[in-house]
Parts: structure tokens; sequence; C-alpha cells
């Protein structure tokens, strides 16, 4: 197995960020899971998110083979991420962080990757004294099984179903020891 290394997301990886969004970003009627209808950020707007967080993350093997993006709630305020969730977001008065996007290449999947990035984010969280996690994984027309079990896995809980444009999303939460 290719050795990787999980890192913190700098600026010179947002064209590979944007290369795996690009690839993996899916419409309605697809049979495989990814960014659901996702509006892409250009490689601008994935600069700022970046100096936004400090929860951004990518598997590093020769190259970023899979990357975890996560967001404190100023990212949201100051409007480096926006949109329906992020919105639902905003109206919960807690100082969460929120992972939105999650991607490892196909061919490394399944070895433990996405476990490790989720890992290493949630432990920054909780060193960051950052009391809630909040995750959204799409629900309908593509149920993205192996993100919900993932969730579920470290420990996440459905609190509401988030509806819009013909797409729902479920909103999973984690209080942070
Ligand atoms: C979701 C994703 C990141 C998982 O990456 P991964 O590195 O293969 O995941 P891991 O090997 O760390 O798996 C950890 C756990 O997640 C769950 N899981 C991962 N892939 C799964 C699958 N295909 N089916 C069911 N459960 C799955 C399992 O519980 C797994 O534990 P196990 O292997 O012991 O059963 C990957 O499938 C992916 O990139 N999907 C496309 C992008 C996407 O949908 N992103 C979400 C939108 S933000």
């Amino acid at each position: 197995m290719e050795e990787y290394a999980i890192l913190k997301a700098e600026i010179r990886d947002v064209p590979r960020i944007l290369e795996l969004t690009r690839a993996h970003t899916i419409t309605r009627d697809s049979p495989v899971p990814g960014f659901l209808e996702f509006p892409i950020p250009d490689n601008a707007a994935y600069r700022a998110r970046l100096e936004s967080s400090n929860f951004c993350y990518v598997a590093t093997a020769k190259k970023p083979i899979g990357f975890f993006l996560a967001y404190p709630r100023i990212s949201l305020e100051q409007g480096f991420v926006s949109g329906p969730i992020a919105n639902r977001l905003l109206q919960l008065d807690e100082n969460f962080i929120y992972l939105e996007q999650i991607i490892v290449e196909n061919t490394h999947r399944r070895r433990g990757i996405a476990r490790a990035l989720f890992d290493r984010c949630l432990r920054d969280a909780e060193e960051a004294r950052h009391p809630l996690a909040y995750g959204a994984t799409s629900h309908q027309p593509v149920r993205n099984v192996p993100l919900i079990n993932l969730h579920h896995e470290f420990g996440f809980r459905l609190k509401e179903e988030i509806a819009f444009d013909g797409l729902s999303f479920g909103l999973y939460s984690k209080h942070l020891p």
C-alpha cells in the first residue's frame, strides 16, 4: 500500500483540490455519490477559504490523493462558505466546525484514509475547544452511504434534514469532548 501523510492543506494544494472537486462533482442522476450539484468555488475562492480555516487537510502520497475541508463558524459568517446548509448552521447559536468536503481518490478507497482525515480534524477541533462538529451528507436523490457510515462511526447523529432545489441533505452533529 502506498504510504501517505495527513497534512494541513496549503495554498499550493488549491489546484489539486479544484481538480479533485471537479472530477467528483455529480448531478442528481449519478449512480455514485460525490459532491452533489456543488457550486464549485474558483481558485481565488478556495484560497480565501483555506486562509479562513485551520481545519483543512490533504492526504498526500506523491501528490494529494484526498482532502478534507472543514471550517469554523467565522468562515461562514464572513461569507467564504455559503449556501442553504451554511445559512441553516448560522441560525444555530454555537461555536461549531462544519465538515464540508471530503474526498479520497477511487484508487485509494477503503484503506482508512477518510477515517484518518476525520480523526485528525476532530482532534484538532477538540484541541481548539470547538464544542460541536456538523457534517452534511446527501440523502436524496443520491444517498451517500459511505459518508453516512463514516459519520456514524465517529459518533455523529442525524439532527435534521435540509431540503432545497429538489435535493435533501442530512445534517449530522457531534458534541466534542
Ligand atoms: C466517502 C469517502 C471519502 C470514504 O473514503 P475512504 O478512504 O474510502 O473511507 P475509509 O476507508 O476511511 O472508510 C471508513 C469507513 O467509512 C465507511 N465506508 C467507506 N466507504 C464505504 C462504502 N463504499 N460503503 C459503505 N461504507 C463505506 C465504512 O464504515 C468504512 O469503514 P470499514 O472500511 O471498516 O467498513 C469516499 O468514498 C469518497 O471520496 N467518496 C466520494 C466523494 C464524496 O462522496 N464525498 C462526500 C461529499 S462531501
